[in-house]
C-alpha cells in the first residue's frame, strides 16, 4: 500500500482538510442512515436478487470497511468486533451466503461504534500523508449507499414493503424537454487525455479511484452524439415494434440471455404510466438490450472515450451545479426526471443528462488505464479487468455528490440491469 504525501500542504490546509473530511463523512453517513429509516426485517435480511447481497450486509460491510482501513490499518487499533470479520469482509462469503445477519439495532451500533473511534482518531491524525485513504473510504460508503438503493428499489419492485417511495410523475415531470430525442451533437475527432491527471485527490475535486488513473492521451475519431440518454418514449417504439422477439437487433450473447429470461420490457418499466413518463430516461436496460435498441435505430453505443470527450466542460462545472438542484442525484427526487431540461448541466458539445438521472451503458469493456496501479487493495478494481464487465458513466439519481464526476467508472456484467442504468446512442 502506497500513501502519497503532498508536500506543499501547509497546517491551515490540513486543518481544513479535517473539516473537509469530517463533514463529508457525517454527511454520507446522514444518506445511507436515511435509506433504512423505517427498514423491515425481511428486506433488510432477504437477498433481492443472486447479484446483489442484502441491504443489511452493505451496512456491516461499510463499518466494517471503515474499521479495517481506518481503525486497523492507519490507527492500528485491534478490530472490536472480530466476530464480524468473515461476515463482513469484503472476500468473507459468497453472497448468497450473507442473510444470517444481526438485527438493525446490532447493525447500527457497529456503524456508530466504529465512525466514533474513526472520528477520535481522525482529530489528530497525519492526514496529509493519509488523504488518499480518506478520501477512498467516503467513496466507498457512497458506493454502498447506491447499492443499498437499487436493491430496496429490487425489493419494492418485487412486491415488500419499503421505505422508498412509489415513483409518481408529477406536474414537473410533464414538462416538455428542451431537446428532440432524435437530436444528435458532431463530436470532432481529436486526441484528448482520458483519466484524471492525480490519483491522489487532496481536495474535493481532485477525488479519484484507482481505475479513474493514470490520465493518457487517447485519439477520438470523428462521431455523432446523442444530446440527451434514450427515453422511455422513444424505447416505447423498440418495444411496440416486437424489439424484444426480434433476433436481428440482437447479439448472439444478448439473444441467448433473452431466451432465458422472462424479460420484455425494462426493469423500472413505469409499466401503468408510460405517458406521464415518456421523457424520462429509460431506466434497469442491461447492456444487451442497451446494444439491441441501438441497432433498431441505426446506432451503436458509444466508446467510454467517445462519451469522456463529449462530456467535456462537466468537471469545470461540477462544483457549482452541486450547490443547485440542476442534477437529479443524492436521491433527493427518489427517481429519475425528464431528460434534456438541466441546461446549466449541458457539456460543451450540447450534450444533456451526462451526471446523474441514469447511468450510462458504453459499449467498452472495463479495462485497467496504461500504467495503472492497484490501490488500495487489487480487489478493488484489478479484479474485475477481466473482460467480463463493461464501463457505465455519468451516475444516476441515487448516486452521492461525492461519487458524481465525468471521470467516474462503474463496471457491470453486460446481463445486469438492476441499477438505475440506461444509454444513449452514438453514430
Ligand atoms: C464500483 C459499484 C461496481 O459495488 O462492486 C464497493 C464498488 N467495490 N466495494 C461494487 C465497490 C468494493 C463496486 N462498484
Ligand atoms: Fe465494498
Amino acid at each position: 500500500m502506497v500513501f502519497l504525501a503532498s508536500p506543499d500542504l501547509n497546517a491551515a490546509d490540513e486543518r481544513q482538510l479535517r473539516t473537509y473530511v469530517q463533514t463529508t463523512l457525517q454527511a454520507c453517513r446522514q444518506g445511507t442512515l436515511a435509506l433504512v429509516d423505517g427498514i423491515g426485517a425481511d428486506v433488510l435480511r432477504q437477498q433481492a436478487h443472486p447479484d446483489f447481497s442484502p441491504v443489511g450486509w452493505h451496512l456491516g460491510h461499510i463499518a466494517f470497511t471503515e474499521s479495517l482501513w481506518i481503525l486497523e490499518h492507519l490507527a492500528q487499533q485491534p478490530c472490536s468486533f472480530p466476530d464480524y470479520r468473515t461476515l463482513f469482509a469484503a472476500d468473507g462469503l459468497p453472497k448468497s451466503k450473507r442473510q444470517q445477519l444481526p438485527r438493525l439495532n446490532d447493525l447500527l451500533a457497529f456503524l456508530r461504534d466504529v465512525r466514533q473511534r474513526t472520528l477520535i482518531y481522525l482529530v489528530d491524525a497525519p492526514l496529509t500523508d493519509q488523504i488518499r485513504l480518506w478520501q477512498w473510504l467516503i467513496q466507498h460508503e457512497c458506493q454502498h449507499s447506491e447499492t443499498i438503493s437499487l436493491v430496496m428499489a429490487l425489493h419494492q419492485h418485487q412486491g415488500r414493503d419499503t421505505p422508498l417511495g412509489e415513483p409518481v410523475a408529477g406536474s414537473s415531470q410533464d414538462e416538455m424537454p428542451m431537446v428532440e430525442p432524435t437530436q444528435m451533437v458532431d463530436i470532432p475527432g481529436r486526441s484528448f487525455r482520458l483519466g484524471v491527471e492525480a490519483d491522489c485527490g487532496v481536495l474535493n475535486g481532485d477525488v479519484a479511484i484507482d481505475n479513474e488513473s493514470p490520465a493518457h492521451w487517447v485519439d477520438v475519431k470523428p462521431c455523432q452524439m446523442d444530446r440527451i440518454p434514450v427515453t422511455c418514449g422513444q424505447y416505447q417504439r423498440f418495444m411496440a415494434a416486437g424489439g424484444y422477439q426480434d433476433r436481428q437487433w440482437w447479439c448472439d450473447a444478448g439473444w441467448e440471455w433473452l431466451q432465458s429470461v422472462p424479460v420484455s420490457q425494462p426493469l423500472y418499466w413505469p409499466q401503468n404510466n408510460v405517458n406521464a413518463f415518456r421523457h424520462h430516461p429509460v431506466c434497469g436496460v442491461n447492456w444487451y438490450e442497451a446494444t439491441a435498441y441501438a441497432r433498431f435505430v441505426g446506432k451503436r453505443l458509444p466508446t467510454e472515450a467517445e462519451w469522456a470527450l463529449a462530456s467535456s466542460g462537466l468537471t469545470a462545472k461540477l462544483p457549482t451545479l452541486l450547490t443547485t438542484t440542476e442534477i437529479n442525484c443524492n436521491h433527493r427526487l427518489g427517481q429519475t426526471s425528464p431528460v434534456g431540461l438541466a441546461k446549466q448541466a449541458v457539456s460543451d458539445y450540447g450534450c444533456y443528462d451526462m451526471l446523474g438521472n441514469v447511468w450510462e451503458w458504453t459499449d467498452s469493456w472495463f479495462a485497467p488505464y496504461p500504467g495503472f496501479r492497484a490501490y488500495p487493495y487489487r480487489g478493488y478494481s484489478e479484479i474485475y479487468f477481466d473482460g467480463r464487465h463493461r464501463v457505465l458513466r455519468g451516475g444516476s439519481w441515487a448516486t452521492r455528490p461525492w461519487a458524481l464526476r465525468p471521470s467516474f467508472r462503474n463496471w457491470y456484467e453486460p446481463h445486469v440491469r438492476e441499477l438505475f442504468m440506461g444509454f444513449r446512442c452514438a453514430r
